[in-house]
C-alpha cells in the first residue's frame, strides 16, 4: 500500500464547491485523494503536483484509470503558478495540499526517513542536492543545535549536536541507524515514542525547506484561486498548523479568504483506529471572497 489517504470524506467535501471545476492536488502521493475526488465528483479535473519519483511513477501507473482528468506536473509546489502558467491556466476552483511524507517515502528504508535506514538521505526529491548526510556530516555543532532546537522543539538539541561531533572525529555518519544510535546515547526512551524522534523530524522539514515551501505555497494561492474556491490544507505539525493559521487569518482580516473551520478538523476515533498516521492530522479551510 503506497499511502492511507486521511480524512478523504472531509477533504472532498470542503474542497470541491463547483461541480465542474477544476482543482489542484498539490501533494499526489499515491494519488489516493485525487482517486476519491475523481471518482465521487465526475465531471471535475485536477491538475496534480508531486516532487518526488516515485509519486511521479505512481502517476503513470494509474494514468489509464484516470480518462485523462489528470494531468500531473512533477514540481515543488511552491512554484504553484508559475508551472500552471507554463500549461496556459491562471485560475482554478480549488487547492488541496496534504503536507509531509508519505507512508511510501517514509518505509521506503533505501530514502532513510526511517530510525532503521541503511543510509542517511531524506530528500522527497533526489534532484535537490542538499541531503540529511551532508548536513550531518558538515555543520557545525551551534547549527545542528538550532535545527533540532527550531524544527524538532528538541530540548537535548546541544548535547545531540555536541555528540554528533564528537562521532564525527571518528569518521563519517553514514546511516539513519548511526545516527539513531548517537541520539539514543544522550537521550533515554520516554514512553513508547523513540528518543530519536524529535531529531528525525527535524532534519527532515530541514533538508527538505518544508516550512518555507509550505510558506510560498500560501502566498500564491490567493492568485491562483477563482472567487468561492477553496484551499484545504492537511498539516501533521504544529509548526505547519500554525503557519496556515496565520496565513488564513491575515487573509481573513483582508477580506480576501473567509475562513470555514473556525476550529480544526480533526480525525474520527473510527479512523485513528484505522489509520494512526491521521491522529496527528489537523484540516483547515478558507473560501476566497469576490472581493
Ligand atoms: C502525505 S503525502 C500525500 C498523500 C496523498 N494525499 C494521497 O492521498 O496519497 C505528501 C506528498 O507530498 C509530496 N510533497 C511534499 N512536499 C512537497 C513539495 N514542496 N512540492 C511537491 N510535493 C511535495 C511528497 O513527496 C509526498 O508524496
Amino acid at each position: 500500500m503506497y499511502h492511507i489517504s486521511v480524512m478523504p470524506l472531509e477533504v472532498s467535501s470542503y474542497l470541491v464547491n463547483k461541480l465542474d471545476g477544476l482543482y489542484v492536488d498539490c501533494t499526489f502521493g499515491g494519488g489516493g485523494h485525487t482517486s476519491y475526488l475523481l471518482d465521487k465528483f465526475p465531471n471535475i479535473k485536477i491538475i496534480a503536483f508531486d516532487w518526488d519519483e516515485d509519486a511521479s511513477n505512481q502517476f503513470v501507473e494509474n494514468k489509464k484509470d484516470f480518462d485523462n482528468r489528470v494531468t500531473f506536473i512533477r514540481d515543488n509546489f511552491k512554484n504553484i503558478k508559475q508551472a500552471l502558467s507554463n500549461i496556459d491556466v491562471y485560475k482554478v476552483d480549488g487547492i488541496l495540499a496534504d503536507i509531509g511524507v508519505s507512508s511510501k517515502q517514509f518505509d521506503d528504508l533505501s530514502r532513510g526517513f526511517s530510525f532503521n535506514a541503511n543510509v542517511l538521505d531524506m530528500r522527497m526529491d533526489i534532484r535537490n542536492p542538499l541531503t540529511a548526510k551532508e548536513v550531518i556530516n558538515t555543520y557545525s555543532s551551534k547549527d545542528l543545535a538550532d535545527i533540532f532546537y527550531k524544527y524538532g522543539q528538541e530540548y537535548r538539541s546541544r548535547q545531540i549536536a555536541d555528540a554528533i561531533c564528537v562521532r564525527r572525529q571518528r569518521g563519517l555518519i553514514n546511516t539513519a541507524i548511526e545516527l539513531r544510535d548517537i541520539v539514543c546515547s544522550v537521550k533515554r526512551q520516554e514512553g513508547k515514542v523513540n528518543p530519536a524522534t524529535k531529531v528525525f523530524q527535524a532534519l527532515r522539514i530541514f533538508v527538505n525547506d518544508e516550512l518555507s515551501n509550505l510558506d510560498n505555497l500560501l502566498l500564491n494561492i490567493p492568485e491562483v484561486l477563482n472567487p468561492y474556491g477553496r484551499a484545504v490544507v492537511i498539516s501533521f505539525h504544529s509548526l505547519e498548523d500554525r503557519i496556515v493559521k496565520l496565513n488564513f487569518k491575515q487573509n481573513a482580516d483582508n477580506k480576501i479568504y473567509k475562513i470555514l473551520t473556525k476550529k480544526v478538523v480533526t480525525a474520527s476515533d473510527e479512523e485513528i483506529k484505522r489509520n494512526p498516521r491521521s491522529r496527528s492530522a489537523k484540516i483547515r479551510v478558507c473560501e476566497k471572497t469576490d472581493a
